[in-house]
């Protein structure tokens, strides 16, 4: 009879053990590459942003030192600015390197913060990090965000390309309420390109008064009030189209492109140039195709964005009464001109 002694029962059992690592390995980088290869803008494009969370999980912890009030800077400091190029490792705050920061806001030119809503990133491994908002609208976290092993650099290790943020993909929408609004595109966000600086801050793109406008969180009103009647393009209309769509309803000759992955063009704004009375001439699209005079409630300027419908940009507005909506709504009712 075959008797095993304690050696040979430890190398089977360390056969087994990695038999079954391999199997996991294999079973959980299938789970992974079918996630990943999923992971393109298009295919991102109606994502359902994830649910189930803990929310505000991964909201970044305070130092000791920031707790007891000894630091230069705290968590309610340069709202609206780019964070990273502080918190970074080549930045005067090099101590506290975060992997995603910023600041939200109830509109896009960055006027007032908003606390308590959700940021939601999901990661090309399927990862979900969430950070709710300061009183102060400031956000940031230290979780890790994966990288994509198709942008890696071939000339640097594994570690290293991990560490570039430039190789992070991620999907982000911003929470309020029911109200979603999503990220179109998976920026590779971090720094200019052939640069070593870590560096990620939705400030980099989203500050106030730049022209991606701030990060800004749906179901606010863009002005203060709007006549019952006589509203005008250039004083009610346009600033909520400004407000609400033109960070990605862009003229077709501005580019607002994405390539990603390479080789596939996506237009984050669809097409649709909403930046003006009259549309760019090659954008497929303008707001004069989008209204509908002899039945206002079905021009698309308003059915698209409005909760429940389907739109990469995300829900807009709660429902008719939703202010923007009425003000654009009578605009339209009106004939929807120039004035
Ligand atoms: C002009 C540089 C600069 C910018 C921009 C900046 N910070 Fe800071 N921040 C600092 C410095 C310096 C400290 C103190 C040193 C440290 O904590 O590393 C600090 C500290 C902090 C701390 C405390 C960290 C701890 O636990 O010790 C937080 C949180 C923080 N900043 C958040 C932010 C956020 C969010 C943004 C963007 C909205 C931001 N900072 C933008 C310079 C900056
Ligand atoms: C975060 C980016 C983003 C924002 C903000 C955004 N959109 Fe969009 N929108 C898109 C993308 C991408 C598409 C194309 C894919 C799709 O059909 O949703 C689109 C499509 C549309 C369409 C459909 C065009 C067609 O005929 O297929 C309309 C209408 C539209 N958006 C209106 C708006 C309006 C009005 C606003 C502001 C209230 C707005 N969008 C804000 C990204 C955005």
């Amino acid at each position: 009879m075959f008797m095993r002694t304690k050696d040979q029962k430890k190398i089977v059992e360390k056969k087994m053990i990695s038999l079954v690592k391999t199997a996991i390995a294999i079973c959980s980088l299938c789970m992974w590459s079918t996630f990943a290869a999923a992971f393109t803008v298009d295919d991102m494009k109606w994502a359902p942003v994830p649910s189930g969370h803990q929310v505000g999980k991964d909201n970044g912890e305070l130092s000791e030192d920031a707790i007891a009030g000894k630091t230069a800077g705290n968590e309610f400091h340069m709202v609206g600015n780019d964070c990273g190029i502080c918190h970074s490792p080549v930045g005067k705050a090099n101590e506290t390197v975060f992997s995603m920061a910023g600041t939200l806001y109830k509109d896009r030119a960055g006027r007032e913060p908003l606390k308590g809503a959700e940021i939601i990133l999901q990661d090309v491994e399927g990862n979900v990090i969430s950070m709710t908002t300061n009183d102060a609208g400031n956000f940031f976290t230290y979780t890790p965000i994966a990288s994509d092993p198709q942008a890696w650099d071939e000339t640097k290790t594994e570690a290293e390309n991990r560490e570039n943020p430039q190789t992070w993909r991620y999907k982000a929408w911003v929470k309020n309420g029911d109200l979603v609004t999503a990220m179109v595109t998976l920026a590779p966000v971090g720094g200019s390109s052939g640069s070593t600086t870590a560096r990620m801050s939705c400030g980099m793109h989203h500050a106030p008064m730049n022209s991606r406008g701030a990060l800004l969180a749906s179901g606010f009103p863009t002005l203060d009030a709007y006549p019952a009647t006589g509203v005008s393009f250039k004083k009610h209309v346009m600033p909520i189209l400004k407000n609400r769509c033109k960070s990605c309803h862009l003229p077709a000759s501005a580019n607002p492109w994405v390539e990603y992955p390479k080789g596939t063009k996506i237009a984050y704004g669809g097409e649709v140039d909403l930046s003006a009375y009259i549309k760019d001439m090659n954008s497929e699209q303008g707001i004069m195709d989008l209204v509908n005079t002899a039945n206002p409630d079905a021009s698309e300027l308003l059915t698209i964005p409005m909760l429940g419908s389907q739109h990469a940009g995300g829900a807009s507005w709660r429902n008719t009464n939703d202010a923007d909506y009425r003000a654009i709504r009578q605009w339209i009712a009106e004939g929807a001109k120039n004035n």
